[in-house]
C-alpha cells in the first residue's frame, strides 16, 4: 500500500502553484452535462474525486475528452440513462450533484448514495426538501439510491435549515431550468458555490445573488455550451500556507484569489506569521515562534472546517493554550490520536479541542483518517524531528494533486513509497 515517507525538520521555502478548486469542479462537472452542447472546462484538478466523477458521467453516456491534464471537453448530448449505480460512485460525496443535474435536465434521477470522508453524519435532508419543493414529490432514499422524479419542475421558495454547500449547489442545478422563479434562502456563500453559479450563468442560466445568503434563479428553457476556467482551490492554498507556519518556512502560494483566503490569512497573522499579498499570490513567512489563539469553524466567510486539522497541527506547536471548536461536522477530530503519537498535547471535549502547545513533534508511523486530516498529519510530519510514515494516502490523493511533488519543490524531504525496502532506500538517501 502506498505511503508517504517523510524526514521532517526543514523549513519549507519557495513558491507553489495552486490548482483548480476540487469542490467547485465537482459541481461544475455535474452542471456540464445539463446541455447537449460541448462544454470546455479548464483548470480542472487531476485528483481522485474528480476522476471518479468523470467516470460516473461517462457511465451514463456523457462524452468526456481530455484536452490536457487540466482541461476537458464534456458533451452530455448522448446521455442514455438517469440511473447512476456503479459501486465506485460511493467513493465520493459529490455524486449527489448528479441528482440535481439529472433531475434539472430530465426530471428524473436515481443515484447511489454518496460516501466521502467519514467526518460526521452528513445528512442530505435539505437537498431532498428542496427537490420536493421544486416538484419531485418522491425525492428520498430508496434501496441505497437517492431518487427524485417530477412531472415538471416549478420554481419554489426554499429556506435551508442550515447553511449547506451541497444543498445550495444541488438546488441551483435542479432549479436552473425549472419553470419560473426559485429563491434559495440561507444559501451557502462559499467561493465554490459562486463558481458553480457563474459557470451555469455562462451556460445561459439566470442566477442572481450567489455569494449572498439569498440566491434567485429564474428558470430558462435550455442551457448552451461554454468555455470556463475553475477558480483556484482555497483549501489547497490554505494547506500550503499552514505548511509554511508549521515548518518555520517562507512559502508563496501562487495563482490564488487572496479574498477567498482572508479568514486563513487572518489566523496566520494571529499565530505570528507575516503575510504579504499581491493580486494572485500570498507569501507566508514564519520567522517567529507561533503564538496561541482560538478558532471556530464556520461557513464562509468564516474559518473553513476543511482547514481545521491544519490549524490544530500549527496550534499544537504554539506556546500556551489554544481552543479549536468544530461547528460544522461532529466527527472531525479523529486525527488527534495520531497527532498525539507525534507528541502533541491535545484533549478533545465535545466539539472542541484544547491544545497545550509543545516545543516540537517527533516522527512516527501514522495513518491518514480522511482527506484534510491526512494532509494536516503530513504537515505535522514535515515539522517533526526524525522520520515518519503516513499510511492510507489514498485519502489525501482524493483532493491534492501531486501533493508530495509540490512539497518537494519547497524543499520537503517526502516521497511516495510502496514497501519497507523503499522506506529503507529513502532513509539512506536523506540520511
Ligand atoms: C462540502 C465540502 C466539504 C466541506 C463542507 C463544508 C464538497 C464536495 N464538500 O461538503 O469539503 O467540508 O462543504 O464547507 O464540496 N447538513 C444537513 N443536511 C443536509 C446538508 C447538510 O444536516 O441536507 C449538515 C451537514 O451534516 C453538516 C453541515 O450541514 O453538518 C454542512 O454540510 P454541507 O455544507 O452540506 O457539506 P457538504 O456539501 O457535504
Amino acid at each position: 500500500m502506498e505511503q508517504y515517507a517523510i524526514k521532517g525538520g526543514s523549513a519549507l521555502v519557495g513558491e507553489v502553484e495552486i490548482g483548480g478548486a476540487k469542490n467547485a469542479a465537482l459541481g461544475i462537472l455535474a452542471a456540464s452535462i445539463m446541455t447537449n452542447d460541448t462544454v470546455l472546462i479548464e483548470n480542472l484538478p487531476d485528483v481522485r474525486d474528480i476522476n471518479v466523477m468523470i467516470q460516473a458521467m461517462q457511465s451514463i453516456g456523457a462524452i468526456v475528452t481530455r484536452v490536457d491534464r487540466h482541461t476537458i471537453k464534456v458533451n452530455g448530448g448522448n446521455i442514455n440513462t438517469q440511473i447512476v449505480e456503479g459501486d465506485y460512485i460511493k467513493k465520493i460525496r459529490a455524486s449527489y450533484y448528479l441528482v440535481g443535474a439529472l433531475l434539472g435536465k430530465y426530471n428524473s434521477a436515481e443515484v447511489k448514495l454518496p460516501g466521502g470522508c467519514n467526518i460526521g453524519t452528513r445528512a442530505i435532508d435539505q437537498h431532498l426538501k428542496g427537490f420536493k419543493a421544486l416538484g419531485a414529490r418522491d425525492a428520498g432514499i430508496d434501496g441505497g439510491m437517492i431518487v427524485a422524479h417530477a412531472a415538471n419542475l416549478k420554481g419554489a421558495h426554499i429556506y435551508l435549515d442550515m447553511v449547506s454547500v451541497g444543498a445550495t449547489i444541488n438546488l441551483l442545478l435542479a432549479s436552473v431550468m425549472a419553470e419560473g422563479m426559485t429563491i434559495i434562502e440561507n444559501a451557502a456563500k462559499e467561493p465554490h458555490v459562486v463558481d458553480v453559479a457563474n459557470f451555469l450563468n455562462c451556460m445561459g442560466a439566470n442566477i442572481k445573488g450567489a455569494g449572498t445568503d439569498v440566491i434567485r434563479v429564474r428558470g430558462v428553457q435550455s442551457l448552451h455550451g461554454t468555455e470556463y476556467a475553475i477558480i483556484p482551490d482555497q483549501i489547497e492554498a490554505g494547506t500550503f500556507m499552514f505548511a509554511a507556519a508549521v515548518t518555520k518556512g517562507d512559502v508563496t502560494v501562487k495563482n490564488v484569489i487572496p479574498k477567498h483566503l482572508e479568514s486563513i490569512s487572518a489566523k496566520l497573522l494571529e499565530l505570528g506569521c507575516e503575510i504579504e499579498e499581491s493580486d494572485d499570490a500570498i507569501r507566508v513567512v514564519a520567522s517567529k515562534p507561533l503564538e496561541h489563539t482560538h478558532v471556530k469553524t464556520l461557513p464562509y466567510p468564516g474559518f473553513p472546517t476543511d482547514m481545521q486539522p491544519q490549524i490544530t497541527v500549527a496550534l499544537g506547536l504554539a506556546e500556551g493554550t489554544s481552543i479549536v471548536t468544530e461547528s460544522i461536522f461532529e466527527n472531525r477530530f479523529k486525527y488527534v490520536d495520531e497527532l498525539s503519537r507525534m507528541g502533541a498535547n491535545v484533549k478533545v471535549e465535545g466539539s472542541s479541542a484544547i491544545i497545550e502547545g509543545v516545543k516540537g513533534y517527533s516522527g512516527a508511523s501514522i495513518t491518514a483518517p480522511d482527506l484534510r486530516a491526512g494532509a494536516a498529519l503530513v504537515l505535522a510530519a514535515l515539522s517533526a524531528e526524525g522520520f515518519s510514515t503516513v499510511d492510507d494516502i489514498k485519502y489525501i490523493e482524493r483532493g491534492y494533486e501531486d501533493f508530495e511533488i509540490k512539497l518537494r519543490g519547497l524543499g520537503a524531504m517526502i516521497e511516495k513509497v510502496e514497501n519497507d525496502r523503499d522506506i529503507q532506500k529513502f532513509k539512506l538517501r536523506v540520511g
